[in-house]
């Protein structure tokens, strides 16, 4: 199989995020599917303004640089209060400006992500494939990936400590190869 790399986008800046603990989860089992992911922080992006269109803040330009170099990217999101996390979604909409260079326009993506409630993040994925699809990034539907966090189920390393989650994490992984594979054929 073609191997990919994958840049990988963490909705979190919280030092304890059990996002980033799912992030170095899947980036240690990527290998498995032949995928390599590989972060790109948004830690440090300033918040977008249309004032900044003609000239883009150095961070801005290089986080839409990276997204633009790699095969497909990986959302990893929390929920908050039912939504995409603001700094998540200030990604986003820097990614998607200025107005005819959005650097997810026939970008893969494909989106996962960890709660302690037990819908595990279903309602921030839905909006963020909303978001994917009017960026025109083709983003993976099947087999969906909503995670509960429960104590030790994810070491801080990113190691799976349960054989079910670890299948599972597995098989969304092969999913992804598959729908890269798909959406680069039909953009080329
Ligand atoms: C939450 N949390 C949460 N959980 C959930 O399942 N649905 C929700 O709507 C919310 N809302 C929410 C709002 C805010 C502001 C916070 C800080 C938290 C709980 C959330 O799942 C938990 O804090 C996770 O640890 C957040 O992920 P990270 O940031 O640790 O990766």
């Amino acid at each position: 199989m073609t191997d990919y790399n994958i840049g990988l986008i963490v909705g979190s800046i919280s030092s304890t995020s059990i996002n980033r603990r799912l992030a170095r989860a899947l980036t240690k089992l990527a290998p498995q599917a032949d995928l390599h992911l590989t972060e790109i922080p948004i830690r440090d992006l300033p918040f977008y303004s249309a004032d900044n269109d003609l000239a883009i803040p150095d961070q801005a330009a290089k986080f839409k640089h990276s997204i633009e170099e790699f095969d497909a990217i990986i959302l990893v999101t929390p929920e908050y209060n039912r939504a995409v996390p603001g700094v998540l979604k200030n990604a986003l909409d820097t990614a998607s400006r200025p107005w005819g260079h959005n650097s997810f326009a026939g970008k893969p993506s494909a989106v996962i992500g960890m709660s302690i409630g037990a819908i595990g993040t279903a309602v921030a994925q839905q909006q963020l494939r909303n978001i994917l699809s009017f960026l025109a990034s083709p983003s993976l539907t099947q087999p969906e990936a909503y995670l509960q966090s429960r104590e030790g189920l994810i070491t801080d390393d990113g190691v799976v400590t349960d054989e079910k989650t670890t299948e599972l994490l597995i098989s969304w992984l092969n999913a992804l190869h598959e729908h890269v594979t798909n959406s680069l054929v039909l953009v080329s």
